[in-house]
């Protein structure tokens, strides 16, 4: 078994395990020279020989204790029939976004009432052979699976790009309340179907990004997120994969995600950790929540920032380390290296007090 898995299924371990939100990204200059190869992003996610590369690389360069997939939350909405577009230095980008005014909602036929989940994992065999492909490579070190949220695809198919406050988004949820409503049920169908064939072509657990959810404010969240949320991390748990659901949305969206079936949550790092352990109660497995731009700075600063959070959330198991958000193209992977020995030192040596204690 593994110090992670481990963790996940509530078994003492002997340390804190660690991973890397964004961990196979452009930071890494192995990354970049298999993008090169690949020739573009998507090329990457399309290729499973070099998908399953760039998601080994974290393990074997850094030492963390679980891979996650390379592959992205907008294939998704891209194996629906939305096209996709990620310019060279643009952000990803969909130029045909949701239209209430459209019985079909959008430009291909595959995305309308009537849609079939099914749909979606036929188009991305290509994901699911990295995963098996990867597997092999990885031996004992276990793989992550992940999907968007349906609220963070929504945001981006009613947006069309990243754009301030998603303005138009919100315009959909408040102005056509049915038809958002349609849109996520669809979403969320596709995000379980996407989900349930990882975990069948092997990935171990599954992550769930709601990197918008804190665009959102409490009552918008709690109806337009967290019910969705809910039926993914339902769905995923009775397969018996454990989910790890992460939302970037602060101390309100964590409390909001209390209830959700998850085994664990993410958090962001503007949540106190040591707070978020006394709401979540001891048995919750929580990960997080180092800022991300302590991976630019000093040594000094890096390991006592990773200090600061392992004293926030306490000596009681059950915590993954992790940044808070993904890791920025800025980050130092010399760095990173030290940041992972150091967890292990730290976190063994906060075991060891505990059982002394
Ligand atoms: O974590 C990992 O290492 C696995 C791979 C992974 C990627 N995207 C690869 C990627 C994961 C888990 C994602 C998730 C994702 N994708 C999210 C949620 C992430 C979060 O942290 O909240 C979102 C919002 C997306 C959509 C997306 N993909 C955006 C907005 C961008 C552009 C922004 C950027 O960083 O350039 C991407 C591109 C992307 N996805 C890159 C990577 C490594 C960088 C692309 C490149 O190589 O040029």
């Amino acid at each position: 078994m593994s110090v992670f898995l481990d963790t996940l299924e509530g078994r003492k371990v002997s340390r804190r395990p660690l991973w890397i939100m964004r961990q196979a990204g452009r930071y890494l200059p192995q990354y970049k020279a298999t993008r090169a190869k690949a020739g573009n992003f998507l090329a990457l996610c399309g290729n499973p020989t070099l998908a399953a590369e760039v998601t080994c690389q974290p393990v074997e360069l850094l030492g963390v204790d679980a891979a996650i997939l390379f592959s992205d939350i907008l294939l998704v909405p891209q194996a629906m029939g939305f096209e996709l577009k990620f310019g060279e230095g643009e952000g990803p980008s969909f130029p045909v976004t949701l239209d209430p005014s459209k019985p079909r909602w959008a430009g291909d036929r595959t995305f309308a009432q009537g849609f079939m989940p099914e749909s979606v994992s036929s188009k991305l065999p290509h994901v699911y052979e990295a995963i098996r492909l990867c597997r092999a490579r990885l031996g004992a070190t276990p793989l992550i699976g992940f999907a968007g949220s349906p609220w963070t695809l929504f945001a981006y198919l009613a947006q069309g790009r990243h754009e301030e406050g998603f303005p138009r988004a919100k315009q959909l949820l408040w102005q056509e309340p049915a038809f958002s409503k349609d849109v996520l049920e669809v979403l969320t169908d596709a995000v379980i179907e996407h989900l349930s064939a990882q975990a069948r072509a092997g990935v171990q657990c599954v992550q769930v990004f709601d990197s918008w959810g804190g665009l959102l404010d409490r009552a918008d969240f709690r109806q337009w997120s967290a019910p969705y949320l809910s039926r993914v991390a339902m769905a995923l748990e009775e397969l018996g994969v454990p989910v790890i659901m992460y939302c970037k949305g602060g101390e309100g969206a964590f409390e909001d995600l209390l209830p959700n079936p998850a085994r664990c949550l993410g958090v962001d790092w503007t949540v106190d950790m040591g707070r978020a352990r006394s709401k979540a109660g001891p048995r919750r497995i929580l990960m997080g929540n180092v800022d991300p731009l302590v991976l630019t700075m000093d040594e000094g600063t890096a390991r006592r920032k990773l200090r600061e959070c392992l004293q926030a959330h306490g000596r009681e198991g059950g915590h993954i380390l992790n940044l808070g958000h993904g890791i920025t193209p800025e980050a130092s992977p010399e760095l990173v290296k030290k940041f992972v020995l150091w967890a292990r030192e730290e976190g063994e040596r906060l075991m060891q007090n505990s059982q002394g204690a």
